[in-house]
């Protein structure tokens, strides 16, 4: 660890999964792509606009008990493309890495168009391609709907 006791906002983790580098504001919505909740057992600290010096202020969310794999919430880069991932084991980062771009994003995201079949009383779940990553552009898999701003907003 390199900071010292008085910088430490929360405590360092034993087991688990560090998300950093979050935009601040986001926090709440990678919460909801981690799917925890109000009913979650696990210990979770959110961390909101703490100061940094690349981002000026960013979101920490740090799960412990869990360990995420690579692709598992990649959804993150839609709303924080620039969020890492940090695997503690030990209280050590054992591993390191940037969330990456989903080529297809499924059920997470709620079409913008009313009459989509995604929003009809179908069994059918959202879907969407990626059809650019900065700046993100989604294209409704079914109706062709384009959603290319406010994504968090669009979060189901
Ligand atoms: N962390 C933690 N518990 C640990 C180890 C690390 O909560 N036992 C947190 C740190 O507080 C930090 C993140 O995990 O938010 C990454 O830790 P580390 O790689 O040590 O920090 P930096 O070198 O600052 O990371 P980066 O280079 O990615 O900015
Ligand atoms: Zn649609």
């Amino acid at each position: 660890m390199n900071v010292s006791e008085r910088e430490l906002r929360v405590k360092p983790i034993n087991n688990g999964t560090v998300i950093d580098h979050i935009e601040s504001g986001q926090a709440l919505n990678v919460l909801k792509i981690l799917g925890i909740g109000n009913h979650t057992k696990t210990v979770v600290s959110v961390l909101m606009n703490v100061p940094s010096g690349a981002m000026g202020a960013k979101d920490v969310v740090k799960v412990e008990g869990r360990e995420l794999e690579p692709g598992e919430v990649d959804t993150i880069a839609l709303i924080a493309p620039r969020s890492t991932i940090n695997i503690i084991r030990d209280y050590e980062v054992v591993e390191k890495f940037r969330v990456a771009m989903p080529k297809v994003v499924a059920g997470i995201i709620k079409c913008g168009n009313p009459n989509c079949i995604s929003n009809s009383d179908e069994p059918v779940n959202s879907k969407f391609y990626v059809e650019s990553a900065a700046p993100v552009l989604l294209r409704c898999s079914y109706c062709e709907f384009v959603l290319d701003k406010n994504i968090a907003d669009h979060m189901l």
